[in-house]
């Protein structure tokens, strides 16, 4: 099994989530972070001195998934948080060792 993070942006998240549940995958862990990527958050100037936004707000996905299912995911994800600008965000792929369910004990695949 695998677990897929994946860091986009706020307002990207109805349209991953709608094509999420569409294709069938309902699970999923949701939560805002503050977060930045190579540009470092955005220079911003006013009344001509520069500031900079350090870190910027965004929807953080966790989805536990068979291996077998990952590809579309990903691609179901890409597809529906892309803008093409700088910003729209990471996924991060990573091995999960047991899901267990708590009120049936079903372990592993059938679990999740
Ligand atoms: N290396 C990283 N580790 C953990 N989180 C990251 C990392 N890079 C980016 N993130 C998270 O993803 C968010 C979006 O990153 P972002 O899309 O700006 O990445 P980027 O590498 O700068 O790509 P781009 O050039 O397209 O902007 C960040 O705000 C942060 O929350
Ligand atoms: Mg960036």
């Amino acid at each position: 099994m695998k677990r897929i993070i994946a860091v986009i942006r706020e307002e990207q998240f109805e349209n991953v989530k709608t094509a999420l549940l569409k294709a069938g995958w309902e699970g999923m862990n949701v939560s805002t972070v503050k977060g930045r990527g190579r540009q470092m958050g955005i220079k911003e100037s006013y009344r001509g001195s520069s500031y900079c936004i350090d870190l910027i707000p965004k929807t953080r996905i966790e989805l536990i998934v068979n291996e077998k299912d990952l590809k579309d995911i990903i691609d179901i994800i890409i597809e529906n948080a892309r803008t093409g600008d700088i910003g729209d965000g990471k996924i991060f792929v990573s091995d999960v060792e047991e899901v267990i369910r708590i009120r049936t004990g079903e372990r592993g695949s059938d679990a999740i």
